[in-house]
């Protein structure tokens, strides 16, 4: 028997707009439920804020302004703000009334392949992620430098290079990793990629708090170090242990020549290579065991990644997480990214690799065959074995559908639990955010921000992260599109 979506295309459409307000600190109430009051600190969210302009719509949301929404929870309520992130290209194209640039996903300028043929400029569009590090907020977009932002204002300080980590215009990824203090101290760890023929990763770990005693500051930089690996590399995230950055290089090949000539915008040049193979890089943290070594490539399975859930070690064996595709999803020069037809693109699916570091064998196996994406562990658990994650998960059992609903998931028993926001909802990225003391792995809360289709709004809810009940939702004055990645700040 089938079973059909129950969702209205309309409804899910209906958040790809752009975002007409900048609000500043209003003052929200549950209009259900309870707000915890141990829950203390900011949720921020980026994601496409803008996606049209002078009639032209972009040809793919991942192409529209970074727009940064926050959420402070504080002993006298929750505050809403939001601020789009004056970029270079944003600030230029407001001015202009029209798109400027070429998007990397497939956006072009005015005047059709003449006007874009041989303009490889890049737009910074922040768009990706935002995480505070010191004293301030970062704007991630993984192909150049972070944009910094004042972490309560959201004024844009403007492009940064970290005290001089980075080059002009060096790559930054928008998946940085928190490791809760492996080898020591908490830190942020995270990458950058130089393409070509060979790609070049970048590994570095940073401070994310002071330490007197030896005189570190937040936001600096620990350590470092590079390595090549043969073949065009593409890498959206990767995966910490106590002894490993764990990439996952997807068997994929990219010709640039449509480009170049106008035709199409960069990532739409990215397509599945037939008789590749995909490798892990397992690149050895500075902190850990096997520092200075070189790093292990190993066979991996078929199948594309952008996602990972958590990796960690377990004796000989290091077990990775993610979302697999059966193929590299892409939006041709000629599609409408509104009218696309789910059921002709592969859904997502967790699965489990289980690598042998003695022997190199892996071992792989599907948690479920529920489209999910965005999962995401206790941050206290990253980089470690741990029992639950939490992801957004399509309504329908099978199939590919919009996401809808989040699920916790039991990764020992395979016990599962579900809040759904269907037929008229649409969730994004799920946070789980620990209860300050708790003991175990699922007390605390799941915050997520839900396309209310009926309100043509957007909803907070707050989530029971053990049992999926829900605590409050915050019905906020403000249509956010769906969103891409965030993070909490505790208080
Ligand atoms: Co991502």
């Amino acid at each position: 028997m089938t079973v059909l979506p129950v969702y209205d295309r309309a409804d899910w459409a209906s958040a790809f707009r752009n975002v007409e307000v900048e609000l500043n600190g209003v003052a929200l109430t549950a209009a259900r439920g309870t707000i915890p009051p141990e829950l203390q600190g900011t949720l921020y969210r980026n994601g496409p804020g803008r996606m049209e302009r002078g009639g032209q719509w972009v040809h793919h949301p991942f192409d529209g302004d970074g727009m940064i929404t926050a959420l402070r929870f504080g002993p006298e309520g929750v505050q809403l703000s939001n601020r789009f992130v004056r970029t270079e290209g944003w600030q230029a194209e407001e001015q202009a009334g029209k798109f400027l640039y070429r998007g990397v996903f497939g956006t072009q300028k005015p005047g059709g392949v003449a006007a874009n043929a041989f303009d490889l400029r890049l737009k910074n569009i922040a768009n990706t992620h935002v995480v505070r590090l010191g004293d301030q907020l970062l704007a991630l977009w993984e192909a150049a430098e972070p944009y910094a932002l004042d972490p309560d204002t959201l004024e844009t300080r403007g492009l940064t290079l970290l005290d001089g980590v980075l080059k002009k215009g060096e790559a930054f990824s928008a998946h940085p990793r928190f490791d809760p203090g492996h080898n020591g101290a908490p830190r942020m760890v995270t990458f950058g990629v130089k393409t070509g023929p060979r790609s070049t990763i970048r590994l570095m770990e940073f401070a994310v708090a002071d330490d007197p005693a030896s005189g570190v500051k937040a936001g600096q930089l620990l350590s470092e170090r590079r390595d090549s690996f043969s073949g065009f590399a593409f890498l959206h995230d990767f995966a910490i242990t106590p002894n490993w950055a764990v990439f996952l290089q997807n068997a994929i090949a990219f010709n640039p020549l449509p480009y170049v000539l106008g035709q199409k915008g960069a990532a739409q040049c990215l397509a599945s290579q037939p008789g590749g193979q995909a490798k892990f890089w397992l690149i050895p943290r500075d902190s850990g065991a096997f520092a200075g070594q070189k790093p292990r490539l190993i066979d991996a399975p078929d199948g594309f990644v952008f996602h990972h859930l958590n990796a960690w070690e377990e004796g000989d064996q290091l077990v990775v997480d993610s979302i697999y595709y059966a193929d590299f999803p892409s939006i041709g020069p000629e599609q409408d990214f509104r009218t696309i037809d789910f059921e002709l693109i592969d859904e997502g699916l967790l699965e489990q690799c289980r690598i042998d570091l003695a022997s190199g064998v892996v071992q792989t196996q599907r948690y479920s065959e529920r489209c999910c994406e965005f999962a995401t562990v206790n941050p206290n658990r990253e980089g470690l074995s741990c029992q639950f994650a939490w992801m957004a998960v399509a309504e329908r059992e099978q199939g590919n559908d919009p996401l809808q609903a989040i699920k916790k998931l039991d990764l020992q028993s395979g016990e599962r639990r579900i809040w759904s926001a269907a037929p008229r909802g649409f969730v994004s990225e799920p946070l789980m955010v620990p209860r300050p003391g708790a003991t175990g792995e699922d007390d605390g809360w799941v915050l997520c921000l839900v396309w209310n289709g009926a309100r043509c709004a957007s909803d907070l809810v707050i989530l029971d992260a053990a049992s999926l009940a829900e605590v409050a939702v915050l019905e906020l004055p403000l249509a956010v599109p769906h969103g891409l990645h965030g993070s909490w700040a505790p208080a």
